[in-house]
């Protein structure tokens, strides 16, 4: 997964940031896993040849549908010629049987690429953070941002050892350091304890943040209170994918995570009244 499709060359503009062309697609697109990896107890990566290119932008998300199951929202982990890497977690319905019947070889449904995602630079210092399957869009922007030219620091958050994935994935592409929080692997506490040690001694011109909501908020307060640009990628439940059920919606913005999002602009993120509201997390916890 090396190559980068041409729909993917960077177009620089003054800034020097890159404008990619917004690639939306909303019909399915059949699927073949040609490899499986288990990468944690509970995280698989799954690699899937379309029968067709979709050139998906980093931070964009795809609607994976197994016929009779169901259908999830999935960010792309990486994306080369008409081949696509998704890292999924078992959380609940879906997700288990994708984990225990999905084989090599399963013909799997795809919508998308939708929604927006990151925004992509040239020659710039940028500091990735994520954790648990917010890793996914992550790799995929790092290596297109590796591409570019650009510096990266990488910092990775797992709960424990058990948890840890992709560190040599990333550290090919940039400097990579993780947190445990009993501080079995790498650093011991949290990755927002590492992003205050890391932020205390270096800056950075664009900070992306993917992971839990929590997490996520408080890395984009952290930065902006330094003057950092951040963007961070949001998770709500997503039904219809494309900005009419409502199901995604973040008020009192009126924002749609599947059409607005869901890589938002951390300045954004900071005028909303209270952030977590209406997240993923809480509604499951809710229910
Ligand atoms: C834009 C976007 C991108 C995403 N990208 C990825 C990805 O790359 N890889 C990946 O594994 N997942 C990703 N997700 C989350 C994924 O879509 C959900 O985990 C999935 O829909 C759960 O479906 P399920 O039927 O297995 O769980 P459900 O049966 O719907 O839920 C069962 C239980 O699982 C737990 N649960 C479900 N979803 C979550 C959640 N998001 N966070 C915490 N706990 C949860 C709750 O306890 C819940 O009660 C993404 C979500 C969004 C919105
Ligand atoms: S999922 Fe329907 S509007 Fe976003």
């Amino acid at each position: 997964m090396n190559n980068r499709s041409s729909m993917n060359k960077p177009l620089n503009d003054e800034a020097g940031s890159i404008q990619l062309p917004r690639q939306t697609q909303s019909r399915y697109i059949l699927g073949e896993v040609y490899s499986i990896r288990q990468l944690t107890p509970s995280i698989k990566e799954y690699t899937i040849k379309l029968e067709e290119e979709i050139n998906p932008n980093p931070g964009q998300f795809a609607m994976l549908w197994i016929p009779n199951i169901g259908e999830i929202p999935l960010s792309f982990a990486d994306y080369s010629t008409g081949t696509v890497k998704f890292i999924i977690c078992r959380v609940g319905f879906v997700t288990t049987y994708i984990h225990r019947n999905i084989l090599v070889g399963s013909r799997v449904f795809l919508r998308g690429p939708l929604g927006n995602g990151f925004t992509l630079c040239s020659l710039k210092n940028c500091l990735l953070i994520g954790g648990g399957y917010g890793l996914a869009p992550l790799y995929y922007l790092g290596r297109i941002l590796a591409m570019n030219n650009c510096r990266l620091k990488t910092l990775l958050g797992f709960k424990n050892s058990s948890d840890v994935f992709y560190v040599s994935e990333f550290s090919e592409i940039s400097d990579t350091y993780i947190s445990t929080e009993d501080g079995e692997e790498g650093f011991k506490g949290t990755v927002v304890d590492m992003v205050r040690k890391i932020l205390a001694e270096e800056t950075f011109d664009i900070v992306y943040v993917c992971g839990r909501e929590q997490m996520l908020m408080k890395v984009v307060k952290e930065c902006s209170a330094k003057g950092m640009k951040t963007e961070a990628s949001l998770e709500r439940i997503i039904k219809c994918g494309v900005g009419l059920c409502g199901s995604c919606s973040v008020e009192p913005l009126g924002l749609r995570v599947c059409r607005d999002g869901p890589v938002f602009d951390g300045r954004l993120l900071l005028k909303l009244e209270d952030p977590l509201k209406n997240n993923r997390e809480e509604i499951c916890i809710k229910n």
